[in-house]
């Protein structure tokens, strides 16, 4: 179908503005212009000097949240226009480290994705069940239920912005991974939960990514699977061999 691979490192909080510039010289080197589309998302401090270090590669760079608001007293808080002026191209929305541990439900994470595109950038929204919903049998009505709210009042022509990542909660810096299976599976009904509700088309070119203790040993297999259009990658993407790995992992 021609959906080009994204292979996505997410940072958390890691790494600082120096030790940014020093992944990004040795990282930039090690992948080639190759069979996948490569973003690196930084805390915002270390944003500017990412931007610097990655300046002529294509790799690309996102951030990892936003406030819904454009600008305003919101002491803290980063909005869309800074996050664009700064060289995002990407925003996480929805990750389940900020659904879990800073409250953001799915009204908040809708808010969040609209701020996304109002800025003119893309948002990735992530989205996952955990153990006790996948032992119960309910992994599909958590993400479809995910999925409704958090693309609430988006229409078909933003919908082209925007990428999806299914996280397992369960496999996020665990170690435990899904299986190639598992992650197909559910991947398959999101992309069967998008054609119901956005049309064939764009169910047919949203790229749909798999996140959950993604590393150089497992990668090729996870990506191998038809839904499976790339990684959003936490911890392996800390290392620039591993990740380059990764990345390399797509063909
Ligand atoms: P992990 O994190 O690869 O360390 O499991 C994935 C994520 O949180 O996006």
């Amino acid at each position: 179908m021609g959906r080009r691979p994204l292979i996505a490192g997410n940072w958390k909080m890691h790494m600082t503005p120096t030790e940014t510039e020093a992944f990004c010289e040795a990282f930039v080197g090690m992948i080639g212009d190759g069979a996948a589309d490569v973003l690196l998302i930084p805390p915002f401090p270390s944003l500017d000097r990412a931007r610097s270090a990655l300046d002529g590669s294509s790799v690309s760079l996102g951030a990892q949240d936003i406030h819904p608001e454009p600008s305003g007293a919101f002491t803290g808080a980063v909005s869309g226009a800074m996050l664009r002026d700064v060289g995002c191209a990407y925003v996480l929305v929805g990750h389940s480290e900020r659904r879990h541990l800073f409250g953001d439900d799915d009204a908040m994470v809708n808010r969040k994705l609209h701020a996304v595109l109002a800025a003119g950038l893309k948002p990735i929204l992530c989205v996952g069940e955990v153990l006790e919903e996948r032992k119960a049998g309910s992994t599909e009505d958590v993400v479809s239920s995910q999925l409704d709210r958090g693309l609430a009042d988006v229409g078909p022509e933003a919908f082209e912005q925007i990428t999806i990542a299914y996280e397992p909660v369960w496999a996020i810096g665990t170690g435990e991974t899904a299986t190639p299976e598992q992650a197909q599976e559910t991947i398959a009904a999101i992309r069967s939960w998008i054609a119901e509700h956005f049309g064939e088309a764009h169910a047919s070119s949203v790229r749909i990514l798999y996140g959950g203790s993604v590393k150089p040993g497992n990668a090729a297999e996870l990506l191998a699977q038809p839904d499976i259009d790339g990684a959003l990658v936490g911890g392996a993407s800390l290392d620039p061999e591993a990740f380059a790995q990764i990345v390399a992992a797509c063909g």
